[in-house]
């Protein structure tokens, strides 16, 4: 499962912490910087049929009869058929030939959300969900960008982009708490935390100061 030559990473954070902006960031960075190797950028939910799926269940077009959006099991389920798709599809092919992949999210998002939204006080939905993903491919580095919920919400707000399904506040604090002791639920992994305050530009040296910290 692991032989590969390239690298991979991921950023994680809360809903509107800038997971798409620092991804997009660093991409243009490392491409800049490294110009024989190959970059991808990719994203959870993958763009893949099952990917596609979730999106429209998180933006309230797929809803089980009643009209609500499916429970946390079903999306846990969801989310690891997708990440089993995305990284066999392509993220696998693309590290075998030595590129760098930089993942919008990853299973960090699954342990986070699906927990949270579990209301079980989290550490048997956590282990569960730990066990759907046991054979996702392991990240070389995950970046959380840690950012209060209100900040967050702040950002989305000047987004203007509807709601979507976990975008409630509480959730979102909960959520932050939960990147924040991240390691704890995942202690085989690299990951390093990050100030996602401040501009664009500020956050988006951290981001880089850890990678070249990582893999230097
Ligand atoms: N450092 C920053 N300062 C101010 N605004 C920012 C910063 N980083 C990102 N933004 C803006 O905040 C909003 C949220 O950022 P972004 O879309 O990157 O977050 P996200 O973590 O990808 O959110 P989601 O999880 O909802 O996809 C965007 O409108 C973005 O332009
Ligand atoms: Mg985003």
């Amino acid at each position: 499962m692991d032989k590969r030559s390239g690298r991979f990473i991921v950023l994680e954070g809360i809903d509107g912490a800038g997971t798409t902006t620092q991804t997009a960031r660093l991409v243009e960075r490392l491409r800049a910087e490294t110009p024989k190797t190959p970059v991808k950028v990719t994203r959870e939910p993958s763009d893949g049929p099952i990917g596609s799926l979730v999106r429209q269940v998180l933006t309230g077009r797929i809803v089980i009869p009643g009209g609500r959006a499916p429970g946390w099991t079903t999306m846990a389920l969801l989310f690891a058929a997708d990440r089993m798709d995305h990284v066999e599809s392509e993220i696998e092919p693309f590290l075998a030939q030595g590129g760098v992949v930089v993942s919008d999210r990853y299973d960090a998002s699954s342990l986070a959300y699906q927990s949270v939204s579990s209301g079980r006080g989290g550490d048997a939905a956590v282990e569960w969900i730990r066990e759907l993903n046991k054979h996702a491919l392991r990240p070389d580095l995950t970046v959380v960008l840690d950012l209060p919920s209100e900040l967050a919400a702040a950002r989305r707000e000047v987004r203007g982009e509807a709601a979507q399904l976990y975008e409630q506040n509480e959730v979102q604090r909960a959520l932050a708490e939960f990147y924040r002791e991240l390691a704890r639920h995942m202690p085989n992994d690299r990951i390093v935390i990050v100030d996602g305050k401040g501009s664009v530009d500020d956050v988006h040296r951290r981001v880089y100061d850890a990678v070249v910290a990582r893999f230097s």
